[in-house]
């Protein structure tokens, strides 16, 4: 069971990610926290990130290793851990930036479809670009929306609870925040795009609780359908033979 949910900043797609797959006993992989490593790791190995050449030529060298425990969600570059790092304002500004450069996306695409491919007994995968490039075969692609307000009102939340300070400028938090989807919506590569057969959910008036079991549902039933044309397939085999 192959579950992409992709969608802007602020929607809710990593909680409701995480909380899925903890649900639902399957692999959990954080492709946002990916394209942060590598950023985090050409900030610190002086790469010009404001270099498009420059991001490319160092695009391969740092080791990203994902955990995919969606209990513990683990990430590191170059085998230290950067799931602290990985969320400074320092990296959130410059994220966009490199995460455009089509050398690092076929690098971290590669490592995605790897890891999905690994992942016994399926896997959350979410992200930007999941039903639309690095998994067109997901069994389920969800996208999810919400109200310019709520995301940033989120986003405020979470910023708040990363580094223990308030975080009182909304309006600065949702122009950040706007930015970045424009970068990541308009990039030439794999851009932030629902999927045509991505099933829409707007979390604008929905508790995270709410959006959990919808997306439940949304699995457990394409989970079904799995099951019954592989009973179909089986059928039509044996009346074959
Ligand atoms: O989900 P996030 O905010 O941690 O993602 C950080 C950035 O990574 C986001 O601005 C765009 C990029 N990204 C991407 O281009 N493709 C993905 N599949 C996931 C994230």
């Amino acid at each position: 069971m192959i579950v992409a949910i992709d969608g802007p900043s602020g929607t809710g797609k990593s909680s409701t990610s995480k909380a899925v797959a903890a649900q639902l006993g399957l692999s959990y992989l954080d492709t946002g926290a990916q394209y942060r490593a590598i950023t985090w790791w050409m900030l610190n190995n002086g790469v010009d990130v404001a270099d498009p050449d420059a991001i490319a030529a160092a695009a391969g060298k740092p080791s990203i290793v994902s955990g995919t425990d969606p209990l513990a969600p683990a990430i590191s570059a170059d085998g230290v851990d950067a799931s602290g790092p990985i969320r400074t304002q320092e990296v959130t500004a410059a994220v966009s930036a490199v995460s455009a450069v089509p050398e690092v996306r076929e690098r971290i695409t590669e490592l995605q479809r790897t890891i999905a491919a690994e992942a016994r007994g399926g896997i959350v995968v979410e992200g930007r670009d999941i039903g639309t490039t690095v998994l067109p075969d997901a069994d389920l692609k969800v996208f999810l929306t919400a109200s310019p307000e709520a995301r940033a009102a989120r986003r405020n939340g979470e910023l708040k609870a990363a580094d223990g300070k308030p975080v009182s400028d909304l309006a600065a938090t949702q122009q950040a925040l706007t930015a970045r989807d424009k970068a990541d919506s308009s990039r030439k590569t794999s851009p932030l795009k629902k999927a045509d057969d991505a099933v829409e959910v707007d979390t604008t008036e929905l508790t995270l609780e709410q959006v959990v079991e919808c997306v439940v549902t949304l699995v457990e039933k394409a989970a079904a359908g799995k099951a019954g044309s592989a009973q179909n397939a089986t059928g039509m085999e044996k009346a074959t033979r």
